[in-house]
């Protein structure tokens, strides 16, 4: 079966002439980014006219994320970056020594180390350890015990892109025990994530999401609202009035109350632009492409020999399919001589397949793959 972009190369800035399958690293940039640019300048100019058409916009992702993720707007806010949601819960629980959270041994770092400083207060951090490079839900849920406040890791692996099985997750562990904490990044926006199983999720904008870094959208369930709380205070989620306000002065509630200042507006509505691309082409449509190509790119290093880290179970492949290798910054570059983009770092390639690639794609990255192989 011979799969065709789902939304056309050209929508997109120089992908002619480029094999271009490095998502999970950076995503091409949208065309229509350009209107969004210039129709925020315009409203930045306005002064507080456009300012409220702005704001507007962002509710309007808010909204978007909601309908993406399954779960209400009011609780989705808007951080800096994607590590800022696990930190937010590192510095907001009231963790007492003896307490634990379990991760894997697997995890992107921002979700293995946010919780760095807490051992310091006699908080353990358990790191469960993958078999043959695959993760097991029960593994993760049998190093759960009384005294585990948080579960916390990534939907799929930036390492080796595993798909876990979020809602065996939830449903295996105690929950006025035990929070369940995600990293959607390189889920959101390719295949399906819902939030409303998770007491927080958040996903970077700039890979599978279409948009660019400065803005990670974070839902935080009403149980993580009771037990973290917000560690940062300023304009944005305090109802200050005249001066003198007390120091008492009341905060809002969700969204605001994690989004002490200024939010990266036009960055928010790049990821406006993104999101309606990808509610528009269906993220079930999405996924199913993006899973095809993935099984393509699998089958097809497979014949050429190469092992590949990543599951062969639909269930738990996503958009990206990985293989290991010395040199990963050296293959990655002679790649990129080809024109072949893919992700190569810490010893792992990584070849990510989204809604603009096909299967012409994937043969020519296998060709180029091929040709690097020594005779
Ligand atoms: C799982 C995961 N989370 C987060 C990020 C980075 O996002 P941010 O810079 O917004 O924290 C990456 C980048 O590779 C990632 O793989």
């Amino acid at each position: 079966m011979t799969r065709n972009a789902l939304v056309p190369k050209d929508e997109f800035l120089n992908l002619h002439g480029l094999t271009h399958l490095c998502t999970g690293g950076e995503s091409p940039w949208l065309r229509s980014h350009d209107d969004v640019y210039t129709q925020f300048a315009t409203l930045k100019s306005s002064g507080w006219r456009g300012r409220e058409t702005v704001l507007s916009r962002v509710d309007d992702t808010r909204s978007g994320i909601g309908q993406l993720w399954n779960v209400d707007a009011g609780r989705v806010c808007f951080m800096p970056a994607a590590n800022e949601g696990m930190n937010y819960l590192a510095r907001g629980i009231d963790w007492q020594a003896g307490d634990n959270l379990v991760t894997t041994s697997m995890e992107f770092p921002s979700v293995a180390w946010a919780w760095r400083d807490l051992a310091e207060r006699g908080v353990e951090v358990r790191f469960v350890d993958p078999v043959d490079w695959l993760m097991s839900e029960q593994d993760l849920l049998a190093a759960v015990d009384d005294r585990t406040r948080l579960l916390a890791v990534s939907q799929v692996s930036y390492y080796n892109g595993q798909n876990l099985d979020i809602r065996q997750l939830a449903e295996g562990l105690n929950r006025d025990r035990t929070l369940l904490a995600v990293d959607s990044t390189h889920a959101s926006g390719v295949i399906p994530v819902d939030a409303s199983l998770t007491d927080l999720t958040i996903s970077s904008s700039y890979k599978w999401m279409l948009a660019t870094t400065g803005v990670a959208a974070c839902f935080v369930s009403e149980r993580a609202e009771a037990v973290a709380r917000p560690t940062a205070w300023g304009w944005n989620n305090l109802q200050y009035g005249a001066p003198p306000n007390p120091p008492t002065t009341p905060a809002f509630g969700m969204p605001q109350i994690l989004e002490p200042g200024n939010t990266a507006l036009l960055n928010i509505l790049f990821l406006r632009n993104g999101l309606t691309t990808i509610l528009d082409a269906g993220i079930e449509k999405i996924s199913e492409h993006a899973r095809g190509l993935a099984a393509e790119v699998s089958d097809g290093l497979e014949s050429l020999g190469i092992e590949v880290i990543s599951s062969r179970e639909t269930a738990s492949r996503s958009g990206n399919t990985c293989f290991l290798v010395d040199d990963s910054e050296s293959v990655m570059a002679a790649l990129g001589e080809k024109d072949v983009l893919v992700w190569g770092d810490r010893g792992r390639i990584r070849l990510s397949t989204h809604l603009y690639n096909d299967s012409l794609d994937v043969a020519r990255a296998l060709e180029a793959i091929d040709s690097l192989k020594p005779t």
